[in-house]
């Protein structure tokens, strides 16, 4: 995710700045900015593409006095990584800069009328339309034309906007991506998130829904996007600096299991219009492919391999091809037949996994039109891809996966209706179901992220001591099961086997006793009864049972030991939610065996290697 710093005050904000930057590295980011007004009132603008000491080297020697100033680390969503894409944006008079975390869902739209306006955009990014529609609305007061464009935007945002002409404001705004205010003496900062300024105040006011803030170095005033002023009381953050950067969380892998619900929102971004149909416009290069596509052969590892399983059964339902999933290290060794007619869909949330991309470059080779689903703007795989699907996740710190699973699973469905789109098999009835769904996704994985404490307290200490553990699904939960089964190995060392339940008794049963439980995602499914007949087999074996299930499913709950309830949702999405508690289970288990949750041994978060 991008990082944000902003500050008013007596002090040199350029160094403040930097150091704040500095203090958001962690975070991820591939270019960095910053705008200063100095003290003629002039505006001094910098932006570099890479790391932080880009940008340091570039203004070394020549960074102006100023008391107002933005900055930014940019993780890019819209335009690769470069330094005109890097944030600050400017607009045509370039006294009116903006910085921008979040995605703007009708950038396009809102791009377009601009041009046609006569305005000149230099960037590919969705920010810069915010400048440029500032300028339109802007009378001599900052806050009010900040205040007129938000009602124009649409999708999520945490904004810092400065004019140059008002050279001791600031403004921030936010919608769905957190932004904070730091309150000091005489001063007044702005960021993204704590960590950024903790080294100068702890009086901080966290932004809620729809706040606009107008930051002065005698103070904040807050408005609604109306202009009417709204309370916050400030509190007092007595975090460390490194628990700031997790976001207040012990680690960085509970921090980005609470933000599932904010990047599936991200994900879901601009690929449902406002009619209520799913648009994928990343398409378009593949459009004739898509249409005479006779077979989909889809390649990823681990995690995202099993995020692969499910988009392959949503491709294979709504579209009528056949699609398989064939692991990296196997395809690369045994390819299937491959030729112009076979799409290729290559998953992995880095972007650089060489067991993916070597497979990638094969099929492309072979001439199979080639689509990506990545997390990472700018990364080896978006090379090899005539298609790319971003996640829009943002960046993801622990080595476990656990933001960019769900992600993956929710783009995957949403391309797999949108490739049925192409072809016509998508029912209009089918769709509108799809997106009622998807649109209740982000909120289903809130509810389901209330499970920490029962996890915490309940499950993981009640079975931290056990043999191991058996994870089974059958049909849309089975995927689920194993991405259960891989998040509890990795970071806990347990051993745990992830089987289809129909397979249970072909061997694997033979594990299940009194100290081997029984890992169930029982959430509805059309072969639900056939899954819990086979946690009968196991619960005959003395396993003890612990299910994910449908809210309101009461005869799961007579059936299991422990039940981890998650709301209803279209099969095809069910893993999004039911592997909530299993995430949630896994680092539970590990924090009691006190395992290194985000470094786990011998693991590296990207593997670049064969
Ligand atoms: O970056 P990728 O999605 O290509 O990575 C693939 C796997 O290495 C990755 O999913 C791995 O299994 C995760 N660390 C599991 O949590």
């Amino acid at each position: 995710m991008c990082g944000i710093v902003g500050y008013t005050g007596p002090r040199e904000a350029g160094p403040i700045l930097m150091e704040g930057l500095r203090r958001l590295e962690y975070r991820g980011y591939d270019s960095a900015g910053i705008a200063l007004v100095d003290d003629q009132g002039d505006l001094f603008v910098e932006k570099r593409a890479g790391k932080l000491s880009n940008l340091a080297t570039a203004i070394a020697e020549r960074t102006p006095h100023a008391a107002v100033g933005l900055a930014h680390t940019r993780w890019a969503t819209h335009g690769r990584p470069s330094d005109v894409n890097a944030h600050p944006q400017v607009d045509c008079t370039g006294r009116i800069t903006v910085i921008h975390n979040g995605i703007i869902e009708n950038f396009q739209e809102l791009r377009d009328g601009l041009e046609a306006r006569g305005h000149r955009l230099l960037s590919e990014t969705d920010t810069e339309a915010i400048a440029h529609l500032i300028e339109e609305a802007y009378d001599g007061d900052i806050a009010e034309a900040a205040r007129k464009t938000l009602q124009q935007l649409e999708g999520a945002y945490a904004l810092a906007v400065m004019h140059r002409d008002e050279n001791d404001r600031l403004v921030g705004a936010r919608k769905d991506v957190p932004l904070v205010v730091g309150l000091g003496e005489g001063e007044s900062f702005l960021a993204s998130d704590v960590a950024a300024i903790l080294a100068h105040t702890r009086r901080v006011i966290f932004l809620e829904e729809g706040d606009v803030a107008d930051l002065r170095p005698e103070g904040v005033t807050i408005t609604d996007v109306q202009g009417r002023p709204v309370e916050r009381v400030p509190e007092t953050i007595e975090w460390t600096v490194e628990a700031a950067e997790k976001g207040g969380y012990d680690t960085f892998m509970l921090k980005e299991i609470h933000e599932q619900p904010l990047a599936l929102r991200q994900s879901i971004t601009g690929r449902i219009t406002r009619a209520g149909r799913i648009e994928v416009p990343e398409l378009e290069p593949v459009w004739g492919a898509v249409r005479t596509a006779t077979r989909v052969e889809l390649v990823a590892c681990g995690t995202a391999s099993y995020a692969a399983m499910i988009g392959a059964a949503a491709i294979q339902s709504v579209t009528g091809l056949p699609a398989r999933v064939t692991v990296g290290s196997e395809f690369r060794y045994d390819p299937p037949p491959l030729d112009e007619h076979t799409l290729v869909i290559a998953v992995t949330q880095s972007g650089e996994t060489a067991d993916t991309i070597a497979p990638t470059r094969l099929a492309r080779e072979r001439g199979c039109p080639i689509i990506a689903v990545t997390n990472t703007v700018g990364s080896a795989i978006t090379r090899e891809a005539d298609a790319v699907l971003f996640l829009q996740a943002g960046p993801e710190m622990a080595v476990a996966a656990s933001k960019t699973f769900v992600t993956q699973v929710t783009t995957l469905v949403i391309l797999a209706a949108g490739l049925a789109k192409l072809r016509g098999t998508l029912s209009s009835g089918d769709e509108s179901q799809l997106v009622e769904a998807l649109r209740a996704l982000p909120a289903g994985a809130e509810r389901a992220l209330e499970l920490n404490e029962h996890v915490a307290a309940g499950l993981a200490r009640r079975y931290v001591n056990s043999r191991g553990f058996m994870f089974v699904g059958r049909g849309p939960t089975y995927p689920a099961a194993l991405e259960g089964a891989l998040k509890l190995k990795e970071i806990s060392y347990v051993h745990a086997e992830g089987y289809p339940a129909g397979e249970l008794k072909h061997g694997p049963i033979s594990l299940l006793d009194a100290e081997y439980p029984l890992v169930a995602v029982a959430t509805r499914s059309p072969t639900y009864d056939k899954l819990i007949s086979n946690v009968m087999e196991g619960r005959a074996r003395d396993a003890r049972v612990i299910a994910v299930g449908t809210e309101g499913d009461d005869g799961l709950g007579r059936i299991a030991d422990d039940v981890c309830w998650v709301p209803d949702t279209h099969e095809l999405l069910s893993p999004v939610l039911s592997i909530i508690p299993l995430q949630l289970f896994a680092y539970h288990v590990a924090l009691e065996r006190g395992t290194d949750v985000d470094q786990p041994r011998n693991l590296a978060k990207s593997v670049t290697v064969e």
